[in-house]
C-alpha cells in the first residue's frame, strides 16, 4: 500500500489554512475599530505635547493636541477615548479633581465640543493623578486609605465629568462601593443616561510602571490594600458581581495579557459587555523589544490584541488603538 492510499480520507485541519482567503473566512476573532478605546493623557500648563520616555510614541497632550487626537479617533471609527488628566499642582486630597475648571474637566469639555457623539468621551474617575502622595484616594490621619471618604469624592467627580460632557465615566480606584455611589450621584444629578465602565477586576500590577511616568505620579509604596492580588481569580468574580449589582454598565479587567484567564472567567460570568485594558507595561514591552529588533512589532501588536479579544473582551483599551484602526504606524 502506497502512503498516498494509506492517507485517503484523512482528516486535514490544515485545509482551512492553505491560503490567506480561507484563513480570513474561518477566523473566529477580529479586532475592530468600533471596539477599541484610546487612552489619552492631558497635562495642565503644557505649551506643546510632552513625550513619555517609557512609552515611545505616547505623549502628554495639551488641550489643543487632545482635541486633534479626539477627532482622529472619531474619524478612525474608534469606540472612544479615555481621558486622564494631569494637574500642575497636586495635594493630599487631590483638590484638582473637584475643580470644574481643572484639567480633566476642561479636557472633557474641549473634547466633547470637538467630537459630539461621533466617538465616546470617557473619563478616569480616580484621585491618583491629583494627589501628591499618588494614592487613588484620600488618606486617614493614620496614613491608610479612607475608602468611604474617597468614594464620596469619586461620586462628585463623576457628576462633574458628566456635566462636562463625558458619555461614560470609568472609576478605576478599586474602592468598595464606588459604583453604587457614582450611580446614585449621577441619577440624583439628572445624569441617568451617563454609563459606568467599572474597573471590576483590577490587579496591583507591575505592568502599570510606565503609566506612573505618564501621569507624573509621585506614588511611594504600592496599591495592594485596594487593588487585587495577582494570585486570585475567584476574587475577581466576587468583585465583578458586586460591580454588576451596584449598577455597572460595562465591566473591565486590567491588565489584559497576564490575565486572560480572568477575562475569560468574567466573560462567562456576566451578561454585560466586558472590556480589557492593554496597559502601559504591555505596550512598552512590545515597543522596547521591537525597537531592539527582537520582535516583529506589527505582528506582535496584532497578536496581543487578537488574544485579548479571543479570551473574551468585547472592548479593548489600547495605546495602539488609533494605529490599529487606521493602519498608519506611528
Ligand atoms: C489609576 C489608573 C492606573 C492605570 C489606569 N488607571 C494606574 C494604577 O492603578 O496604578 C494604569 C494604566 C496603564 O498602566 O496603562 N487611575
Amino acid at each position: 500500500m502506497t502512503s498516498r492510499q494509506h492517507n485517503v480520507g484523512q482528516i486535514r485541519p490544515r485545509r482551512l489554512r492553505v491560503n490567506a482567503a480561507v484563513r480570513a473566512m474561518v477566523a473566529e476573532t477580529s479586532v475592530e475599530p468600533r471596539q477599541l478605546i484610546l487612552p489619552v493623557f492631558v497635562a495642565e500648563g503644557l505649551s506643546e505635547p510632552r513625550p513619555i520616555s517609557s512609552m515611545p510614541g505616547v505623549v502628554q497632550h495639551t488641550l489643543d493636541s487632545v482635541r486633534k487626537v479626539a477627532s482622529q479617533a472619531a474619524e478612525a471609527g474608534l469606540a472612544g477615548i479615555m481621558l486622564f488628566g494631569i494637574p500642575e499642582h497636586k495635594d493630599a486630597v487631590g483638590s484638582g479633581a473637584l475643580e470644574p475648571a481643572g484639567i480633566l474637566n476642561t479636557a472633557i469639555r474641549a473634547v466633547r465640543a470637538e467630537v459630539g457623539d461621533a466617538t465616546l468621551v470617557m473619563s478616569d474617575v480616580c484621585l491618583d493623578e491629583f494627589t501628591d502622595h499618588g494614592h487613588c484616594g484620600v488618606l486617614t490621619a493614620g496614613g491608610v486609605i479612607d475608602n468611604d471618604a474617597t468614594v464620596e469624592i469619586y461620586a462628585q467627580m463623576a457628576v462633574l465629568h458628566a456635566e462636562a460632557g463625558a458619555h461614560l465615566v470609568a472609576p478605576s480606584g478599586m474602592m468598595d462601593g464606588q459604583v453604587r455611589a457614582i450611580r446614585a450621584a449621577l441619577d440624583q444629578a439628572d445624569q441617568a443616561d451617563i454609563g459606568i465602565m467599572a474597573y471590576g477586576a483590577k490587579y496591583a500590577s507591575a505592568f502599570y510602571g510606565p503609566f506612573r511616568e505618564a501621569v507624573s505620579s509621585s506614588l511611594q509604596g504600592d496599591r495592594k490594600t485596594y487593588q487585587q492580588d495577582p494570585a486570585n481569580v475567584r476574587e475577581s468574580l466576587r468583585e465583578v458581581a458586586l460591580d454588576v449589582a451596584e449598577g455597572a454598565d460595562l465591566i473591565m479587567v486590567k491588565p489584559a495579557l497576564g490575565y486572560l484567564d480572568v477575562l475569560a472567567a468574567v466573560r462567562a460570568a456576566v451578561d454585560i459587555p466586558v472590556a480589557a485594558y492593554n496597559v502601559s507595561g504591555e505596550y512598552s514591552m512590545i515597543e522596547a523589544a521591537a525597537a531592539n529588533g527582537w520582535i516583529n512589532r506589527k505582528a506582535a501588536i496584532s497578536e496581543a490584541l487578537t488574544s485579548i479579544k479571543r479570551a473574551g473582551a468585547d472592548v479593548i483599551l489600547s495605546y495602539w488603538a488609533l494605529e490599529v484602526a487606521t493602519g498608519v504606524p506611528r
